[in-house]
């Protein structure tokens, strides 16, 4: 007698504790996996088929009602929730049970939870990877747009947070850009690692039915199928792959938004976030708070977490299945989650800000931002860089104290620390002038804003 109507109930004798029932049950979280459990489990019989277990018919009546039983919970997949199965798996089987009787329960043959739960989650990495790199894309070709509209709009460039030496607006969005292209290469190359079938590795040693894993592997369209089972089971790479990539992207995600933040703030006024995106304060009817950006930024430690959270459980872990990898799915769902999200959110951010180009040109003005024009000046004339580093420090402080810009001073002042300053230093120092002297490749010039921009939209398009 099956004391619990469990799937392993043949080897007890006494009731599972309610507590520990609960406990184990992972269905409020794998119940995601449904249609991916279901997939898998007609491309199982199929191969059930190859090695007569299944006669035609009953593989067919087996086929069928999976079938009918995915476009059924594909309505309103909460509903498997009111069930009191352990997991998605068994859900699935006791669902075949319940419409076809006692067949339902051939479809197990050879197979185990274990290479059926992998299997189940790459398939479903598989089905979401897309979506993000779609969004991944949208948030491209949205900064490849305001690159083009603002590639000349001057503003500060930053290092320390001290105005450093001046870029553009552009240039800024193409930073991004680059950061979002190298994510998704990382999404495709993690992609490319798990694209191997772990189905028929059985428990942990292989299964017994005589398959064809590879034709298993292809009919789910899946790039190949595992080599050695006891891996097969145990491998959660894969998992600690896509949280690292999704970890790294956040990072980016959250650099994006302080930078945002920055520029939003009264001290900068950059840019205008629109109301649509922003939220006000209970207390101080002033205020506009960028709040979807601090969202972003609070959540990239969420998937940070998550991501030390599986290292920490895998680590040490003995071969080959343990249930400690059934916390996986609630970090990795989460994770995947959060990164489209924030992803689109950025996306509505970008679509959602006025630049305000005067103010980004006369904070850049006003920084000393092309300070190392001098310098270079300099260099240019044969002063060693040393010097001529010391000679351009001691104008900047001059012109501190007069209370100007480097370019008010006279040329006297200029001569009193080098005779070397003629009347173009002052043509160097316009801030087009710093701007495009870096005009060797990845410079801020904009002949080089423009080639990138060319480039990238070639890619892209
Ligand atoms: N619910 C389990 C998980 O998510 C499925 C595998 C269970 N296997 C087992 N031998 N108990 O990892």
């Amino acid at each position: 007698m099956n004391i619990d109507n469990k799937l392993w109930g043949g080897r007890f004798l006494k009731k599972s504790n309610q507590l520990f029932t609960k406990f184990n049950c992972s269905l409020k979280i794998d119940y995601h996996l449904v249609e991916q459990d279901i997939f898998g489990s007609i491309a199982w019989s199929k191969s059930l088929l190859e090695c007569n277990v299944l006669t035609t018919k009953e593989q067919k009546k087996i086929e069928l009602a999976l079938c009918i039983l995915k476009q059924d919970v594909k309505k309103n997949k909460e509903k498997i929730l009111n069930s009191t199965s352990e997991d998605i798996h068994s859900w699935v089987e006791s669902q075949l049970v319940d419409m076809i009787g006692p067949l339902g329960k051939k479809l197990h043959t050879g197979r185990s939870r274990n290479d059926q739960v992998t299997t189940d989650l790459k398939l479903w990495c598989k089905d979401t990877i897309p979506n993000i790199l779609f969004s991944l894309k949208k948030i491209q070709c949205d900064l490849l747009r305001k690159a083009e509209l603002l590639y000349d709009c001057i503003m500060p460039g930053y290092t320390h947070l001290q105005q450093a030496q001046p870029i553009t607006f552009g240039y800024w969005c193409l930073a991004y850009l680059h950061m979002f292209k190298r994510d998704t290469n990382r999404l495709l190359d993690s992609l490319k690692r798990l694209d191997v079938s772990p189905l028929g590795s059985g428990a942990l040693s292989g299964t017994f039915c005589s398959i064809d894993r590879d034709a298993l592997a292809k009919r789910m369209n899946f790039n190949s199928s595992t080599e050695n089972s006891l891996d097969a089971v145990s491998d959660r790479d894969y998992v600690l792959e896509l949280l690292s990539v999704a970890s790294i992207s956040m990072i980016h995600l959250s650099r994006f938004s302080e930078d945002i933040i920055f520029f939003n703030s009264v001290e900068c006024n950059f840019i205008e976030l629109s109301d649509s995106i922003t939220s006000g304060s209970s207390l101080m009817p002033q205020k506009k708070n960028p709040d979807a950006l601090e969202l972003i930024r609070g959540k990239t430690g969420r998937v940070h977490g998550y991501l030390l959270s599986m290292l920490t459980i895998l680590k040490g872990l003995p071969l080959s299945y343990n249930k400690d990898m059934q916390e996986d799915k609630y970090l990795l769902f989460s994770a995947m989650n959060i990164w489209m999200n924030c992803l689109n959110i950025t996306i509505l951010v970008l679509r959602n800000m006025i630049v305000n180009k005067s103010i980004c040109l006369h904070s850049a003005k006003k920084g000393y931002s092309n300070a190392t024009e001098i310098a270079d000046y300099l260099v240019n004339k044969g002063v060693s860089f040393r010097e001529a580093h010391f000679i351009a420090g001691k104008i900047v402080l001059e012109a501190i104290n007069q209370k100007c810009a480097l370019e008010e001073l006279n040329i006297s002042t200029f001569k009193k620390y080098h005779f070397i300053f003629e009347e173009d230093i002052y043509n160097k120092l316009s801030l087009n002038s710093c701007l495009n002297s870096k005009n060797s490749k990845g410079g801020v010039s904009l002949r080089q804003i423009l080639q990138s921009i060319y480039n990238i939209k070639k890619e892209l398009y």
